[in-house]
């Protein structure tokens, strides 16, 4: 695997890749990789000619310093991890590089109602920040097929929009989220649990799955606060469980029961803040996990 630290070298190899007619697939990760990450070098690398993976702390997706400060860094396990899954090339910038003009650069993204709410309610600033750093990545990159995982899909939302509106061709590709033995989805952020709120923290699947065998054509309320209680159960604070149309994340209070949906939950264990969802309703017999 080549690791490359300058923007400039990484356009140059990947053009002679592009003359070479390979395509490109790339996975952007803030590091502190785990099986989900890994999940996705897996898929790019069977759907692309090289794999680009590129890991960086992003300074203005975080709406809250300390989380800045205490997000995992893992970097040595990172690289033999990377190398293990057969990643062809690590993009492990600076960030002047990222951020040639510095990190308080006014660019304004339109992202209209995604940007107001959940993840864009309770994190101001955070889909601002990530489109600044995905939309500088993807212009160095410029991948044929972008890979994001499903546990964000708020974020997915938001890269999707964001790609339309920088008139880039890459394709975003949504992987499944995996998950820890109780259903705890996988993230950077578990790192920051003791054993104790792990296993807590699967209040949150146990959630998701309680609104999924519940939800039916009505109003919703009843089974969001039922959801809640579980939540309360396992000392998990919420900031929010609502369930929203899928294709837009317009929060429903009455399903028609035919509008494609989807549960979304965010939560604290302990200063930890987690996010995970639920594509409604997911038939557990064609689950993977
Ligand atoms: O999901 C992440 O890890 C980050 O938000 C991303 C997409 C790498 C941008 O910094």
């Amino acid at each position: 695997m080549f690791i490359i630290k300058q923007s400039k070298d990484l356009a140059g190899y990947l053009q002679k890749q592009r003359s070479a007619k390979k395509t490109i697939g790339f996975v952007p990760t803030m590091g502190a990789l785990h099986e989900g990450h890994l999940s996705l070098i897996k898929k790019a690398g069977e759907e692309c000619s090289i794999v680009v993976c590129s890991i960086f702390v992003n300074p203005t997706q975080f709406n809250d310093p300390k989380d800045f400060e205490l997000y995992p860094q893992t970097l040595e396990n990172d690289i033999y991890l990377l190398e293990k899954e057969a990643c062809d090339v690590l993009f492990l910038p600076s960030v002047e590089e990222i951020y040639p003009s510095g990190i308080t650069q006014t660019q304004v993204y339109e992202l209209g109602y995604l940007e107001s709410v959940l993840e864009g309610k309770y994190r101001p600033g955070h889909f601002q920040g990530v489109c600044k750093v995905v939309h500088r990545l993807v212009e160095i990159v410029r991948p044929n097929q972008l890979y994001i995982g499903q546990k964000d899909y708020q974020q997915c939302l938001v890269i999707k929009k964001l790609l339309t509106l920088i008139h880039s061709p890459a394709k975003i590709v949504i992987c499944p989220t995996l998950r820890e033995s109780n259903g705890l989805a996988m993230s950077s952020r578990n790192m920051r649990l003791s054993a104790d709120e792990k296993q807590k923290a699967g209040g949150i699947f146990e959630a998701l799955s309680y609104i999924n065998k519940h939800v039916k054509a009505g109003p919703v309320k009843e089974i969001i606060e039922k959801a809640g209680n579980l939540l309360i159960q396992q000392e998990l604070a919420a900031d929010y469980v609502v369930i929203a149309r899928e294709q837009d994340l317009q929060v429903i209070d009455v399903w028609d029961g035919q509008t494609k949906v989807i549960a979304l939950i965010a939560a604290f264990m302990g200063n930890v803040r987690l996010i995970d969802n639920m594509i409604l309703p997911l038939n557990f017999a064609n689950y993977g996990n």
